[in-house]
């Protein structure tokens, strides 16, 4: 069953045409990739989803619903999580106080403080430590933490490997699995390819604002064309 689907959105910044039609379809339980250059509308996508740049034309449903203007508080209470680009945890909050704040978006349970730090023992270790004071890896943690503190049954993530080490990559990657087999439903939008295709079961590829090529991962993996000409690799 889909639990989020977007029809043919066209989303603008004032005169600017960004989402020029674009379409995709999340199943339960499954990552969706979603990997274009830079500037491509990405972000766009996510703001469109989320509500905090709604589409001119086109729809948005989750989970059956109509959301298209919905806003952000209230999508997010009918539980969509985000983990914004960059990151964005409070800077001069503590670890905890990020987590706290993201509390009681709904009624489910299902994440608790101690979810979160078992999930991220470093953010246990670092819970009274401002957020300004935490590696780019650890404030990633923290932002995906602060996601799950809503008690999603989808979570955006975007780009969230951008900035990242080798190794703390990993550590997000394995999170981010565990989650799936959860039954967490995921879209992942990323820049990096080789990335997202470990952990996404479909991919779509965008470019100017629309979906020029979905497919499963390792056929992607294996069009050269679409690799060089949509990706840049
Ligand atoms: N707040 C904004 N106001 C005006 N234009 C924007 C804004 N945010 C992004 N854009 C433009 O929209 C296009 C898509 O940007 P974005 O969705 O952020 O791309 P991506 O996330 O794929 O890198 C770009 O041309 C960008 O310059
Ligand atoms: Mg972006």
């Amino acid at each position: 069953m889909a639990i989020l689907e977007v029809e043919d959105i066209h989303t603008y910044y004032g005169d600017s045409y960004v989402l020029q039609g674009l379409s995709l379809v999340l199943e339960e339980g499954r990552i969706l990739g979603v990997l274009g250059r830079n500037g491509v509308g990405k972000t766009t996508l996510v703001n469109s989803v989320v509500g905090f740049n709604p589409p001119r034309r086109g729809r948005i449903l989750f989970k059956g619903q109509d959301i298209t203007h919905t806003p952000s508080f209230a999508t997010v209470r009918l539980g969509m999580g985000l983990v914004p680009q960059g990151r964005r945890v409070f800077p001069t909050l503590s670890v905890e106080e990020n987590l706290k704040v993201a509390q009681g978006g709904n009624n489910r349970q299902r994440w608790t403080l101690n979810g979160i730090y078992e999930l991220f023992p470093r953010l246990l270790e670092r819970q009274r430590q401002r957020a300004k004071t935490l590696s780019g890896g650890e404030q990633q943690m923290l932002a995906i933490g602060r996601g799950l503190m809503t008690n999603p049954d989808c979570l955006i993530m975007d780009e969230p490997s951008e900035g990242l080490a080798p190794l703390i990559i990993r550590d997000v990657w394995d999170v981010i699995s565990k989650l799936k087999r959860e039954g967490l439903s995921i879209l992942l939008v990323e820049q990096n390819v080789a990335l997202a295709l470990k952990l996404v079961d479909y991919v779509h590829v965008i470019s100017k604002g629309t979906v020029v090529h979905s497919s499963g991962p390792e056929e992607l993996w294996g069009n050269e064309e679409v690799k060089s000409r949509h990706l840049g690799i």
